[in-house]
């Protein structure tokens, strides 16, 4: 099946994300209102100041949490408040089961779906060995590290075949250098699965590195301030970190963020720091 790589896969109109009062303390706003087009097979990230919303924009988009205000849509249809077949999660905290295996952790979305136990092993199997987890296979989460059971997560997520991918920092546990090999595992996943990704994280590098598009967020409440293009092709990996236009596209996005971090840490703004980016594309 050829994609329409243009085509809209997953789209917010208008989205905010309001979370209410608590025993005496204000509601936070803490996203938009703000719109956001994913085209199919596209790889796009989201960049922006801690507390920015990153985390929320996420769960209105995977259809955990129904916004505020405004539409969240996935392949057409609106998004509830449950997580429809098709999309898949990889979530900022370590998120297995403690109580099972690796392999049953792999194998859980799918025995929950009622999948026939050849085809589970089968699939199991090979989410296993794509993340390099198969000697793993029945050893419980507390006996790997933080970055073996973040792939874990991620192996649970793929076997269920998602055509969209949401991903919140899921290297935050690892160090740099396995944070470019695991970069490079996701764009083979993303070419071999033509899915639709969306991967949160804090590093400018990662983002560019990985990215058909980048979005950078403002200060809480998160919206867009910019969508950057950077024109990568497909088969691109981390040697791409050479290429003299890496650094250009990571400066433009330092650029961008840099007064909104600021801004983020309650500090002031020097007035230079705030004028716009000419090269960049303006937020939608
Ligand atoms: N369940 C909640 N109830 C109330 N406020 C919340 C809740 N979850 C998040 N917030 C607030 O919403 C804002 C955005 O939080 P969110 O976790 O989306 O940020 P983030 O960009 O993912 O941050 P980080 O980069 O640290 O992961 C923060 O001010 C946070 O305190
Ligand atoms: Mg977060």
């Amino acid at each position: 099946m050829t994609i329409d790589r243009t085509s809209v896969h997953a789209a917010l109109a208008g989205v905010t994300r309001v979370y209410p009062a608590r025993a005496g303390q204000q509601p936070v706003h803490a996203l938009g209102p703000l719109d956001l087009e994913l085209r199919h097979g596209e790889f796009f990230s989201v960049v922006g100041p801690s507390g920015c919303g990153k985390s929320t924009l996420l769960d209105v988009l995977s259809g955990l949490a129904p916004p505020s205000d405004g539409q969240a849509s996935f392949e057409g249809k609106a998004l509830g408040d449950n997580v429809p077949d098709g999309i898949g999660v990889v979530f900022q905290e370590d998120a297995s089961f403690p109580w099972l295996t690796v392999g049953d952790n792999v194998a859980f979305g799918l025995r929950r779906r009622g999948t026939d136990p050849a085809e589970i092993r089968r699939r199991v199997d090979y989410a296993l060995g794509f993340m390099g987890l198969l000697a793993f296979a029945q050893a419980y989460p507390a006996q790997l590290s933080g970055g073996m059971r973040q792939r874990v997560c991620i192996a649970r997520t793929l076997v269920m075949q998602p055509r969209l991918i949401l991903l919140d920092e899921p290297f935050g546990a690892l160090d740099q250098q396995t944070r470019l090999l695991m970069g490079d595992e996701l764009l083979r996943l993303w070419r071999e699965t033509g899915a639709t990704v969306m991967l949160i994280t804090h590093a400018l590098d990662e983002a560019n590195l990985l990215s058909d598009r980048i979005g950078v967020m403002s200060a809480r409440p998160g919206r867009f301030i910019a969508i950057v293009e950077t024109g990568w092709s497909r088969d691109r990996d981390s040697t791409l970190a050479e290429d003299p236009r890496f650094g250009a596209v990571s400066s433009r996005l330092w650029s961008y963020l840099r007064p909104e971090s600021l801004r983020a840490l309650g500090q002031q703004v020097p007035a230079a720091a705030q004028s716009a980016d000419p090269l960049m594309s303006a937020a939608q």
